[in-house]
């Protein structure tokens, strides 16, 4: 039973989006005052809500039932409808990121300027605009300068960056910012209550810890934890269905780390390797925990370990562990770290760049 939750789950008013409390009023605000602009770029990181929103606001501008200063779609009208079902010629969705977008831009820019079929307005989303090419980039560029009054185009990127100073100014821009764990656990309640199903906190904060900021994310995750189809999860079932690292073996490397044991350190990472952990996984939770550990060290109000679900063992020698360094020690080891995730993909050796990482940790003198 595959349920695929992030889309079940995909917001269906604006009032129902997590988070992004300042692109939600400024939109609701333009699409109820009548001032919805031609252009917008939406911009962040993965699973936010870009694309969910730049239905929403599709849904809005077309719906058929919605009242001037209102901005909530009805979700029961025709055009509400046809959007939902993925069925409307008006609402095109370009994923630049498949094809770089040259023949898509090329038949919008011909098709831009015939009236809607059905709608009120055609509404443009092009996704991972980033990957547009030169020329294509250049033609869409044409299209927003003169845009015609019955064309909306929302521009998605998670990468800001790579998208021409020249577009981005042509647009409203709205940032989207990655989810925090309080934010991601709601979600996931809200969800296992319309499911029925008995998910225990700790593992629900186990998700969210994992999701870096994405609910898309979490609800893939969840959706894994789900399909296993036990009526009751546990954490440590939770752990083996993620394939999430087990704290406790993160905390024992940790130790290999403070005691300057290189040779223990290696022989360890070895070891969760030939139990067939991934490696990248194992850094991604590595990281998690040091970051854990440089807040603790700077305050310990920082964060709370019991609240990320550790147990009361664990919570005290995580304490007892960020005293062993202090914060510039702990900065240096997470950059280290980071560094050595990002190499793991490219190398045919993936154990390396962390026993690399090792070695740069404990040859340097720390500063306590
Ligand atoms: N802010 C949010 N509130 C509620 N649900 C969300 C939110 N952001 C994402 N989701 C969930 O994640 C799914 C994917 O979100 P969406 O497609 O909008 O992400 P995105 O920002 O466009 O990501 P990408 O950059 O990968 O395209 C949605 O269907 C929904 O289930
Ligand atoms: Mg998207
Ligand atoms: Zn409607």
């Amino acid at each position: 039973m595959a349920l695929v939750l992030y889309r079940k789950y995909r917001p269906k008013t604006f009032a129902e989006i997590v988070g992004q409390e300042h692109v939600i009023q400024t939109l609701t605000n333009a699409i109820s005052s009548g001032t919805v602009s031609h252009a917008y770029l939406f911009s962040g990181s993965r699973g936010t809500g870009k694309t969910t929103v730049a239905r929403l606001l599709a849904k809005a501008v077309n719906c058929q039932n919605r009242k001037e200063q209102e901005a909530e779609p009805c979700n029961q009208c025709n055009s509400c409808q046809e959007i939902m079902a993925g069925n409307s010629l008006d609402i095109i969705e370009i994923d630049a990121a498949s094809n770089r977008g040259i023949d898509e831009i090329r038949a919008l820019r011909d098709g831009i300027k015939f009236s809607p079929t059905h709608l009120k307005y055609k509404v443009y989303i092009i996704d991972e605009c980033h990957e547009l090419t030169k020329e294509a980039f250049n033609a869409l560029l044409k299209t927003l300068e003169e845009p015609p009054a019955h064309a909306i185009f929302v521009l998605a990127t998670t990468e800001i960056q790579k998208v021409l100073p020249t577009i981005i100014s042509r647009c409203q821009r709205f940032d989207f910012r990655r989810l925090n764990l309080v934010q991601i656990v709601s979600r996931l309640q809200y969800i296992i209550e319309k499911e029925g199903i008995d998910i225990e906190k700790p593992v629900l904060n186990l998700i969210a810890l994992n999701a870096e900021g994405s609910i898309r994310d979490a609800e893939s995750l969840l959706d894994q934890v789900v399909a296993f189809g036990e009526k009751k999860i546990d954490l440590k079932q939770a752990e083996e269905i993620l394939g999430i690292v087990d704290i406790n073996i993160i905390s024992q490397f940790v130790d290999y780390l403070i005691k300057k044991d290189a040779k223990g350190g290696i022989r360890y990472l070895n070891q969760i390797q030939e139990k067939g952990r991934d490696l990248q996984q194992f850094s991604h939770s590595l990281i998690n925990y040091l970051r854990e550990l440089l807040l603790l060290s700077i305050d310990r109000s920082l964060t709370n370990p019991l609240g990320l679900g550790l147990t009361d063992e664990q919570s005290s020698h995580i304490l007892e562990q960020a005293g062993q360094f202090n914060e510039k020690d702990w900065e240096r080891i997470i950059k280290i770290f980071i560094q050595a995730q990002q190499e793991i993909k490219r190398t045919s050796l993936p154990q390396l760049p962390l026993e690399l990482a090792i070695v740069e940790v404990i040859s340097q003198p720390s500063n306590k």
